[in-house]
């Protein structure tokens, strides 16, 4: 086995898009990447990189799973080697022993400790006028900063120069490798020397909930590019689990946090009386940050950039809202650009009163088509109808649908009952497409491949669904592992029913119970490159869906139990009839 802490490093270091767009050229699509896949030839692309969940699927040949099994494809490499591979790749040398292992990582602790110091640093220079005289003025004369939310927010000044930071740090005594691994800075591929990672940038720093400073965010003063860079995952921080002012937001959103997309609104906010904003970093929001915010609140009005990239954002952003329950509200800013910019130009009264006039998902979205079609014209009535039909059809409640669809009629002056039975055709026609796909690529693998994953998957037909829909949930959701973990959820290795379906439970089980936090990339030591491709489609499959909920998971649960039951007694009817067959055969002999 190798350890863990080696192949989390592993997984930090290792930008999945990265890794695998120097193998296949990659197209954004949404807060996904395609491209054709490199596994099996195809025109078009039907590969996916996830990186949200920081893995790879091909809906064409079934390939899939993160960096380490695509590596061992791609290279076609054994999994130690794989690992490897990919620590090459990322400049990490691989321990020999116990005690360079516990050497490895660096603490948490230690790294708070250095990111602590490296704030102070940045402070320091900004309020020393010889170096962060134009810093200071940025922020205070060309962003109207008051020196009271400078403060409030630690921000700091990394001065023009390559090795300040450097020679700071080194002095209060931490090591080239501490300096490395928490990415304050990098080392020269040239002179071997080590180099400051934000130079002539002010610096955003950014807090966790319990205030350790986990990362800093940095921004050019001009409009020279990148706009910002920001410390990679280091091992006391995931972009996708943090948000930044959180630390602040947490005391004041019961009612309701305000999520937007950029650290310099989020600052505009808090200093104009909105202290429940906060923003994601630098990355679309995640799923674990949503499941995060319900923690502290049930109201999330989001308020991203009024460009189109925003709004794309904020429908991506409702979606995973939505799916972990929350009430989201939509508020579309006019005239500006974003919310920095608008407090600027309109002022807080102004921004209070447009506060009160955010928007449900729905009313957003029908709003958006209400201008892209003039309703006077019948023919775009009809193409409005339709559309606004679509959009009640993605909810899953049908008391939902009910609401939603009185509110459609009144606005399109149309009976309710007319809509009512558009939007069930609209559902059934999309039941009936996904059950032809599912079934048209259950054909295709029986008659290409046959299931070489799971051999008995085509044998027991029902139980393999329900397994593949159970093992979705475990590998996504912490608190159905932590469930079956504790005997809250009633669930074991045999209940299961086909073999493949029994390992991956309790692969699963054992990395979960190995340790607090579950890492996927572990399971990588249980199962081939093609089974992690079946993994990874259990997880997709699931994350497509958003009735994800502890009723679906009970009913699949007591479902699969009686597919087991059927199973037993079947085998119990088989072993009968062998018997039987046997006694037949020594009656004969005597005769
Ligand atoms: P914006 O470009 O909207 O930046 O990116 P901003 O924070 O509003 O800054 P100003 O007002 O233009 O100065 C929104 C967020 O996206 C991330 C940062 O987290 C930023 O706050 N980002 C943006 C990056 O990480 N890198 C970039 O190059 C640009
Ligand atoms: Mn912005």
């Amino acid at each position: 086995m190798i350890p863990r802490e080696i192949i989390e490093e592993i997984i930090n270091r290792t930008d999945i898009s990265d890794l695998i767009g120097s193998y296949v050229t990659l197209k954004r699509a949404g807060s996904n990447m395609n491209g054709l896949c490199p596994f099996h030839s195809e025109k078009t692309p039907s590969f996916t990189v996830f990186t949200r969940s920081n893995s790879f699927y091909c809906f064409g040949c079934g390939a899939g799973g993160d960096a380490i099994t695509f590596a061992m494809r791609a290279e076609n490499l054994d999994y130690p080697s794989a690992v490897e591979f990919l620590a090459n790749r990322a400049g990490i040398t691989i321990p020999q022993d116990k005690n360079e292992l516990a050497n490895m990582g660096m603490s948490r602790k230690r790294v708070y400790e250095m990111n602590l110091a490296a704030a102070k640093f940045f402070r320091d220079n900004l309020f020393d006028k010889n170096v962060g005289g134009d810093a200071l003025n940025y922020f205070v004369g060309q962003r109207k900063l008051s020196m009271a939310t400078v403060k409030r927010f630690g921000l700091g000044y990394a001065p023009n120069n390559f090795w300040a930071l450097t020679n700071h740090m080194r002095s209060l005594g931490f090591t080239e490798q501490e300096l490395i691994d928490g990415f304050l800075c990098g080392r020269s591929q040239k002179s071997g020397k080590l180099y400051d990672y934000f130079r002539n940038r002010v610096i955003f720093p950014i807090i966790d909930v319990t205030g350790n400073i986990i990362a800093f965010g940095g921004r050019v003063m001009d409009d020279s590019k990148p706009k910002y860079l920001n410390t990679s995952d280091t091992p006391g921080f995931k972009k996708s689990k943090n948000l930044f002012a959180l630390n602040y937001a947490k005391n004041h959103c019961s009612e309701q946090i305000i999520l937007c997309e950029g650290y310099m609104d989020v600052i505009a906010l808090h200093a104009t009386g909105f202290e429940n904003a906060v923003a994601t970093l630098g990355t679309a929001l995640t799923q674990e940050q949503a499941r995060m915010l319900t923690k502290y609140t049930k109201k999330v009005v989001l308020l991203y950039d009024s460009d189109e990239a925003g709004q794309r954002a904020t429908d991506r952003a409702i979606k995973i809202l939505a799916e972990v329950g929350m009430d989201v509200r939509i508020l579309k800013l006019n005239g500006a650009k974003d919310p920095d910019e608008y407090i600027k130009k309109f002022g807080a009264d102004r921004f209070r009163a447009l506060l009160g006039e955010s928007r449900t998902g729905f009313d957003f979205k029908v709003a958006r088509v209400l201008s892209t079609f003039d309703v006077q014209i019948p023919e775009e009535k009809i193409k409005a109808s339709n559309a606004i039909c679509e959009i009640i059809a993605d909810s899953s409640s049908s008391v939902e649908r009910e609401v939603l669809l009185a509110k459609a009629s009144e606005i399109l002056k149309l009976p309710f009952e007319v809509l009512k039975n558009n939007v069930e055709l609209i559902i059934k026609k999309r039941l009936k497409e996904q059950r032809s796909n599912e079934s048209r690529q259950a054909q295709m693998s029986i008659k290409n491949i046959g299931d070489r994953v799971n051999p008995e998957a085509v044998k027991y037909v029902g139980a393999n669904a329900l397994e593949e829909s159970i093992l979705g949930l475990l590998l996504i959701y912490d608190e159905y592992r932590a469930g079956v973990s504790r005997g809250q959820i009633a669930l074991s290795e045999d209940d299961f029913v086909t073999a493949f379906g029994k390992k991956v439970f309790s692969a699963i089980m054992e990395v979960y119970n190995a340790s607090e936090e579950f890492l996927p990339a572990m399971l990588g030591q249980y199962f081939t490159a093609d089974e992690m491709g079946r993994l990874e489609k259990m997880r997709q499959n699931r994350l497509a869906l958003t009735e994800n909920g502890r009723d679906v998971l009970d009913a699949s649960i007591s479902a699969l139990k009686a597919e087991r039951e059927k199973k037993a007694s079947n085998e119990g009817g088989d072993k009968f009839a062998v018997l039987r067959a046997k006694q037949e055969k020594l009656k004969n002999q005597r005769k």
